[in-house]
């Protein structure tokens, strides 16, 4: 075989060995694009972006191909976390099957994600804030309260996001 088909078929492995985490909210234009910004960052800081793979989506369709909120693109570049490029989508059944960690950012996403799911895939989903040792269970939906409550998201996930590299880099001996 050639070096290069060889080389090739070595990056289409390393591609399908990534760890695949989709984050989950809502509308996807708030939480879960700033909890996929904050946590590609992290990844990228930790040399990683070959071994993990970020995406968010959410349960609604009201927002499909819309860019994240403006108020969370704001707040993010505030602390260096660029969303510009990120359009939503909805929550899919085969996302089950290709993603290895579904974190939802509050209880009735969680139930959601849930009944969509078959009952052997449903232990790959689980609470984002379930990472860490917040006194939140669920990162509180700023779309509606606007204010701090976008600042808030961000301290609420910049801390999960810290928690979940930490143990994706342990339990997958990734460094
Ligand atoms: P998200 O916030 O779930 O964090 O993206 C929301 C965005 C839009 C709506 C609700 C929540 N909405 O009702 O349109």
């Amino acid at each position: 075989m050639h070096w290069n088909s060889c080389n090739n078929l070595w990056l289409f492995f390393m591609a399908e060995q990534k760890i695949k985490v989709l984050m989950v909210c809502l509308g996807n234009i708030c939480r879960s694009p700033t909890a996929e910004a904050v946590f590609t960052k992290k990844v990228q800081d930790a040399n990683l972006e070959t071994r993990i793979l970020v995406d968010s989506a959410g349960t609604g369709s009201w927002h499909i191909g819309e860019p994240p909120d403006s108020r969370s693109m704001q707040a993010a570049k505030t602390r260096d976390y660029d969303m510009s490029s990120q359009r939503a989508r909805q929550v899919l059944p085969q996302d089950m099957e290709q993603f290895d960690y579904i974190y939802a950012m509050d209880k009735q996403n969680l139930h959601d994600l849930w009944t969509m799911s078959t009952p052997e895939l449903q232990h790959k989903i689980s609470l984002f804030l379930h990472q860490g040792n917040s006194n939140y269970e669920e990162v509180p939906d700023p779309y509606y309260s606007g204010g701090d409550g976008f600042e808030l998201v961000l301290d609420l996930i910049e801390e999960a996001s810290d928690s979940l590299l930490g143990s994706l880099v342990s339990r997958h001996t990734l460094i």
